[in-house]
């Protein structure tokens, strides 16, 4: 993948960038590798999943800087100038193309770009999501309620030129902190959520659910996960951080019944509405909860369960998990350090197969399934 920006130095995010991608690939198989060595044997390992090198994105966080009349859409970092990174290429192209416009709307409805220095200004981000079919959910995190009335009033010369856009909301985020969003979201459209198809099903992805980044690396993973629960003729799974649900609805098949978890409520409305929509809602079921303190049943313990934490990873579910009589792990990592950590404390599950899903090219970060059986007493 070519980008201007890596080359003259003005954004450093694909940090291996200059790195050729199938390099990159056997670089990151050989990291996990070692970081797993301990519990991971290396014939355990499958091959791992590639990812498309560009365009590979689905999500866009773009901090707003400059000034409102030629606003920047990139990178906006305390004591340097603001970047406009329209053009980077890991986007999916139905974001790239919308960037322009977005940008020509900013100055249309005197949004104010946030001077993070100066600590003034009223529009921080404009975050962007795409699904496979070009529409777009797009949310704009202001200071104030006045961001919030500037962007009403303005919104149907948006949404008129371009209908691709389904959905937008308004985000207060009226400190100067670190992080992106504020508590408040404010819908500005009828639609709230954008359907997207990934792998076999579709999952309506709502502002604040956490969604997979890379589309088509995410559905072959949730592939994998159905591949093996049927291996092991898995009959009851017990999705835990299940999100708007990708792994539980791969995992249906009419007659398995799976139980999502997971602290978002939001997320867990979008799952349900997805297991209502494939006519799943008999044998798929969601419920909001913490999974980190789940205690696991000693009656009807489900024969598989499937984590997909945070990169602090399971905590005290390794625990339980060891503790329990669940015969099989499916674990799914974007931090393979914790991921070793999780597997040290379950000495009593093998790992029988592993796979790097290159979630996130061009960077250090690596996604790596596992699937655990108990060993025999
Ligand atoms: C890496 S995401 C995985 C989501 C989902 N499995 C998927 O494939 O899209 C982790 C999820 O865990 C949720 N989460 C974080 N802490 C949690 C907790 N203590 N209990 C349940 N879910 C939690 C987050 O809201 C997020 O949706």
């Amino acid at each position: 993948m070519h980008c201007h920006y890596f080359d003259v130095g003005a954004c450093r995010s694909c940090t291996n960038l200059a790195v050729p991608y199938d390099e990159q690939l056997m670089r990151k198989q050989t990291s996990v590798e070692h970081t797993l060595a301990a519990r991971v044997a290396p014939e355990a390992w499958l091959s791992p999943t590639a990812s498309r090198p560009a365009a590979f994105r689905n999500k866009v966080k773009f901090a707003v800087g400059g000034h409102v009349d030629a606003p920047t859409l990139g990178l906006a970092l305390p004591g340097r100038p603001a970047v406009d990174l329209r053009e980077c290429p890991i986007q999916e192209r139905p974001i790239w193309d919308v960037v322009p416009d977005l940008a020509g709307f900013i100055t249309y409805a005197r949004l104010m770009p946030y001077d993070v220095d100066a600590r003034t200004g009223e529009l921080k981000f404009v975050i962007v999501t795409t699904n496979t079919d070009g529409e777009l959910l797009v949310r704009f995190v202001v200071r104030t309620n006045d961001g919030v009335d500037r962007l009403s009033a303005a919104l149907p010369a948006l949404t008129d030129r371009l209908p691709q856009i389904v959905a937008v909301s308004a985000n207060i985020h009226p400190q100067h902190k670190a992080v992106v969003e504020g508590d408040v979201e404010i819908a500005l459209t009828p639609t709230q959520t954008l359907r997207a198809a990934v792998g076999d099903v579709t999952l309506h992805l709502q502002h604040r659910s956490f969604f997979q980044t890379n589309t088509d690396v995410a559905a072959a993973l949730y592939r994998q996960a159905r591949a093996w629960a049927d291996d092991v003729d898995a009959r009851q799974v017990l999705d835990l951080y299940c999100g708007v649900g990708g792994f539980a609805l791969h995992l249906a098949d009419g007659t398995r019944r799976v139980h999502g978890v997971e602290i978002e409520p939001s997320a867990i409305d979008s799952a349900r509405r997805s297991a209502a929509d494939a006519g799943l809602e008999a044998s798929v079921t969601f419920d909001v909860g913490d999974a980190s303190t789940l205690v696991m049943p000693e009656h009807d313990v489900p024969d598989l369960v499937v984590v997909n934490p945070p990169r602090r990873g399971i905590e005290a579910l390794a625990d339980a998990l060891e503790r329990s009589c669940v015969a099989h792990v499916i674990y799914s990592s974007c931090n393979p350090t914790s991921l070793a950590a999780d597997l040290a404390a379950m000495p009593s599950f093998d790992v029988r197969a592993a796979r790097l899903f290159d979630m996130f090219p061009h960077t250090n970060h690596a996604e790596v399934a596992a699937l655990l059986s108990r060993r025999p007493a």
